[in-house]
């Protein structure tokens, strides 16, 4: 059973594949040329958190295969009232050809590949967003023409997306350095990994991490759940920023990516990300070509 729980079980062979799967059904796409991979088959949606990218991206690209999705909010299913993942994921198994979750505990995505017998997407937990790199690698490949040897600089905290993004960085041989506070590195089983398997660097300082990269990415300074902690978290970050001043250390060409969704002259101020809006949109777009191409992969005969 393949499934795509989080970057690091999948081999860089494989995330290539990926890759150039989604490349061609982008292009397909585009020139609409119909590809019903996936046909009559049916996706479960299981969100426990907020979504607009992930949600919609999942839904058309899922009828763009040939196939459905079905939104399930955690909140309506029995789950949200303490069923146990084990009988859900036997349950949802005997109804769905796929199902992929939203969730808090990453524990909960990889209990659902234990239980069930059908593919499990992570489409974002507390511990990393995989399908988001998926999209960011895609995006830094179409512009810069390849990932090897490029330098990839995130700026913020060390969560879910810093995490994903220096596997999925490191695996395709790019460079990666994160610029964080004290105390908001990335997750440490991720750092020591990082050190072990490729050009990694962690620092307090933007404009090392900066320096000469090719491609410079944020994110938001309080995740989804950590709402309480907004206003303590806005002082800690303030100088975390992508700006121009931190612009003017990378490379002239260097591309800004963001996930989404944005908090202007927070994590990036208003003119650096309009500046970059093409970037920025062209990577929101991936996501649903490379989610087709997961899902092609986990689901398909
Ligand atoms: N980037 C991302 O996952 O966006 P959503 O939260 O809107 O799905
Ligand atoms: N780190 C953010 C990413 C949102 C796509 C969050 O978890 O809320």
């Amino acid at each position: 059973m393949k499934h795509f729980l989080k970057l690091s079980d999948w081999s860089t062979e494989e995330i290539m594949q990926a890759l150039d799967l989604a490349d061609k059904l982008k292009y397909e796409r585009k020139h609409g040329i119909e590809h019903k991979l996936l046909n009559g088959m049916t996706l479960g949606m299981i969100f426990s958190k907020s979504s607009t990218r992930t949600r919609v991206s999942f839904e058309v690209g899922i009828h763009d295969l040939g196939g459905s999705g079905l939104f399930l909010s955690s909140r309506d299913l029995q789950i949200g009232r303490g069923e146990p993942v084990e009988d859900t994921a036997r349950v949802l198994s005997r109804y769905l050809d796929g199902i992929m979750i939203r969730t808090f505990a990453q524990k909960e995505v990889e209990d659902l590949a234990t239980y069930g017998s059908i593919p499990i997407i992570n489409g974002l937990t507390d511990y990393c967003h995989p399908c988001q790199v998926m999209a960011d690698l895609q995006t830094i490949r179409e512009h810069k023409g390849n990932l090897d040897g490029r330098k990839l600089t995130y700026i913020g905290d060390g969560n879910n997306m810093a995490n994903s993004l220096i596997v999925g960085g490191i695996k395709t041989g790019m460079e990666v350095a994160v610029a964080c506070p004290k105390g908001y590195e990335p997750d440490a089983d991720i750092m020591k990994w990082a050190s072990e398997n490729g050009k990694f660097t962690c620092t307090e300082s933007i404009e090392e991490a900066a320096s000469d990269a090719d491609a410079l990415y944020t994110d938001v300074w309080a995740s989804m759940g950590q709402e309480a902690e907004a206003t303590q978290r806005k002082e800690i970050f303030k100088n975390y920023q992508i700006n121009s001043s931190v612009m003017s250390v990378a490379k002239s060409d260097a591309m800004v990516m963001h996930c989404l969704p944005a908090h202007r002259d927070e994590e990036i101020t208003a003119d650096v990300f309009e500046s970059h809006a093409n970037e920025i949109f062209d990577e929101a777009e991936n996501r649903l070509h490379a989610q087709k191409a997961i899902m092609v992969l986990c689901m398909g005969k």
